[in-house]
Order: structure tokens, then sequence, then C-alpha cells
């Protein structure tokens, strides 16, 4: 099938390279040019494993190709995937001005029947608008349809090939079979595929993101009775989780979700349910929930330092927001890190994705490349990401200092074994 994906950044690079991996013909557009012309050299700037081979590949195949021609990709396509990107608006709300240049543009070109797909996260309603946009500048027949992206961060390719759902919204039957058809090679291998209204697909995308940000949130909330209670969040997530409708995932507690999907779908689902006059209530607690998280943070580490912040060394080992991705968006680390360097911390931080842009400006908040030179005269160290490399650490081989501290903020190491290493060693909820 020829394809068109618009917008190739990381929701629409991953389509496109993954559909071509499939056997289709993609060509990915993007109105960026250096990033088109670092495209066809082979140069990715996007941290996402895997995703390099897979461009590579296609693209000596000649089933990938990259354009800045709107002309040339459109009437080629018989599916065109929106991928561009959908910034929050100052009231949380997303902003629509990309997804509305990108229809204008490839409304021009529409020669044949086409089916305009929409993978960025959209508020409910989108596809009508796309679709009055489009009917006001051509004749010719088209249909617009809903297929939100489940991606995550890290293991993108394989949450594109091996998806727990695909879900298409559209009820027009000649455009469900054509996009049916499209995902056959991922169906067959038993992938549910769940056709619905277009309204009802831009919703799930944001009742999921929402779901997840919420269980995330009541476990963390968990965690903090479990410190008070001196019970094993761990034990407890376990516990909950073998309840199949519970299910164990997105159970484990940690320093507060970010990146560039939950904090950002949670404020827009919120902007949605007030312009609809809902109130959404436990939405709104997960939020609040988890921005406060970082005082929960901040208090405990003051306790562990007894009340002394002030010259201490701290490391943090990893920086972004989880492992396998170079994203500082909405990184806990970028509350907590200003925090205490406000407090007098000396601080160093290793992550394996490289230094971070965000921490330039902190006069003692500094980069170092190697895990052992960042822990060595550490007074506490914190595991801020799960990285591997985090994994199998001799704590006491790598810090000279006698008495250090450690806060593991994602459960890495087994609370017992450390504490009959005799070491100082804090988890959350534990
Ligand atoms: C998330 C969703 O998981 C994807 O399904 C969705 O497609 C994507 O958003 C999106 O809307 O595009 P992502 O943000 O890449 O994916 O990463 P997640 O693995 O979901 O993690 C989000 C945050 O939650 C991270 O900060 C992570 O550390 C945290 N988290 C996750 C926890 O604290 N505990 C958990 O049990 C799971």
């Amino acid at each position: 099938m020829n394809i068109c994906v618009i917008g190739s950044g990381y929701v629409g690079l991953v389509t496109g390279s993954c559909f071509a991996n499939c056997g289709n013909n993609v060509t990915c557009l993007d109105i960026d040019k250096n990033r088109i012309k670092s495209l066809k050299k082979g140069k990715i700037d996007i941290y996402e494993p895997g995703l390099s081979d897979i461009v590579e590949r296609n693209f000596n195949a000649k089933r990938l190709k990259f354009t800045t021609n709107y002309k040339e990709a459109i009437e080629n396509a018989e599916i065109i995937f929106l991928a561009v990107s959908t910034p929050p608006n100052s009231d949380g709300s997303a902003n629509l001005d990309y997804i509305k240049n990108a229809t204008m543009e490839l409304s021009k070109y529409i020669n044949n029947y086409k089916i305009i797909v929409t993978k960025s996260t959209v508020p409910i309603g989108t596809t009508y608008l796309i679709k009055n946009l489009i009917k006001s500048q051509t004749d010719k027949e088209f249909d617009v349809a809903s297929n939100p992206e489940f991606l995550k961060e890290g293991s993108a390719i394989n949450d594109f090939m091996f998806p727990d759902r695909i879900v298409i919204g559209t009820h027009n039957t000649k455009a469900n079979n054509i996009i049916k058809s499209l995902y056959e090679p991922i169906i067959k291998k038993g992938t549910k595929y769940l056709n619905t209204s277009r309204k009802c697909a831009e919703l799930i995308k944001y009742a999921s993101n929402g779901f997840l940000a919420t269980k995330i949130s009541y476990i963390n909330e968990i965690a903090n009775l479990c410190e008070k209670i001196n019970v094993n969040v761990e034990d407890v997530s376990i516990g909950i989780g073998l309840d199949q409708r519970i299910g164990s995932r997105f159970l484990r507690p940690g320093p507060a979700y970010g990146g560039s999907c939950f904090p950002k779908d949670t404020r827009a689902i919120l902007a949605t349910a007030k312009k609809f006059n809902t109130n959404l209530s436990i939405i709104k607690s997960t939020v609040k929930s988890n921005e406060q998280r970082h005082k929960i943070l901040l208090d405990k580490i003051s306790k562990i330092l007894n009340n002394k912040i002030k010259k201490k060394r701290i490391t943090f080992l990893g920086v972004t927001f989880k492992p396998n991705t170079d994203d500082m968006r909405e990184s806990p680390s970028l509350k907590l890190i200003p925090k205490l360097h406000k407090s007098g911390a000396i601080i160093s931080y290793y992550d394996p994705s490289g230094e971070k842009i965000d921490f330039k400006k902190y006069k003692n908040v500094n980069f170092v490349n190697k895990i052992s030179n960042a822990c060595k005269n550490s007074d506490l160290i914190i595991l801020h990401t799960e990285w591997n490399e985090f994994k199998n650490l001799n704590f006491k081989r790598l810090v000279k200092k006698r008495n250090f501290l450690i806060y593991d903020m994602r459960n890495i190491y087994s609370h017992k074994k450390m504490i009959s290493n005799n070491l100082n060693y804090f988890g959350i909820g534990r």
C-alpha cells in the first residue's frame, strides 16, 4: 500500500518505518527541511532503541522515503497519517495549529479517494474538524478516521509491531476495510482490532493515558502510607496486581510520572471536561497528586540527611523521565534538582543519554560522564531513573566516603540485601 505520514517526529518516524517494514511504500513528510535532509543521510535525532536500524533498512530497500514536498507525497498515497505534534496551550488544551496547517496543505493535492487518519493525540471532535476543513477545499472523495497510538518511549518499535490493540475510529466500511488490511500483518499475530466511532477512538486515547496515570499516582500514594506503617509496597503491588481485574502493570511506585504524554494528556482531558461542563474529579486528583509529589520526596531527602542539605554532595543516577530515552520533558528531576541546588546541595549527575541543557544554568549542578566519578565523593546517591546499567552497582567500591546514603526512587535494589550489606539504603514505600 502507498502511505504518507505527515510529521517525522517520534510518532511519525516510528509509524512510517514500521509500516515500511511490513512491506508498504511509505513517504514521511515534514516541513522541517533540516530534519528531512538529515533523515535522507540516515541521521536520526531521536533516541529510540531499534529505530535507526529499521529506518536504515527500509530506506535502503527504497520502501521508505523522506520529503518536504506535499504534492508528491499526497498524490501517490492511499492513506495519509497525521502525526504532527499537538503541544499544550496555556490552559492545558491541545493546540491544533499543526493539524490545521497540515490538513489545509494536504487538501490541495487530493487527486483521488484518500483516507486521512489522525495518529496525533487530538481532542474529541478533531476528526470532524479535519473533515470540514478538507470539504471546504475539495470536492474529491475522502474519509477521515482516528487511529490513536499507544507507543511507549523506549519500546516504541515493539509496541507498534506487537500492540495490545489497534483502535480505528470510523463508521465508514470502505475506510475501515482498507485500514484493517494495512494492519493485517499485525492483526495476524493475535492483536485485537477495535472498530468504533471517531469520537470514541479519540476518547480511548485520553482515557487510557488518564487511567494509567491514575494507576501510578494511586500506587505512589499507597507507597506513602506503606512508609508510615512499615509495609513493603512491592508486596502490595504484587498482591493487588494478581487480581486480574486490576492487573500488575503500571503499579511501580516512583518519583512521579513524567514524559511528553501523561502530564500533557491528563491536563488536556481536564480541559475537554471543562468545555463539556463535566467534573473529572479523579483525573483532577491524579494531576494534583503527581504535581505535588516532589514535596514528599524532598521532605524525605531532608529527613535522611538530618535536615542538613547545605554543602551535601548529592549524586543523581539518571535524570530522564524513564530509561532508554534522552527525553527530559516533565522529568521529576527537573523539580528535584533545582530545589536541592537552592538549598545549597552540590549536585553531580550521570545519565547514559548524556548531559542535559536544563541544568547548565545551575552553578553547582554538574554532569559527570562516568558512574564511578559521579559517585566517588557522594553523601547521598539518588537512583532517579532505572537504566539497566544502574541495576548491579557495588556502592561500597564506588563511594569513597564512609557514611554515604542511597535513596532508590525506583526500588531497583532489594531492601533486605542492601540493609544486610550495612548500606544506608532507602527506597520508596518500604
Ligand atoms: C505513555 C503510554 O504508556 C503509552 O501507551 C502512550 O502511547 C504514550 O504515553 C503516548 O501517549 O504517546 P510514555 O510516556 O512513553 O508512554 O512512557 P510510560 O512508560 O508510560 O511512562 C510514563 C511515566 O510513568 C514515566 O515517568 C514512568 O517512569 C512512570 N511510570 C510508569 C511509573 O512511575 N510507574 C509505572 O509503573 C509505570
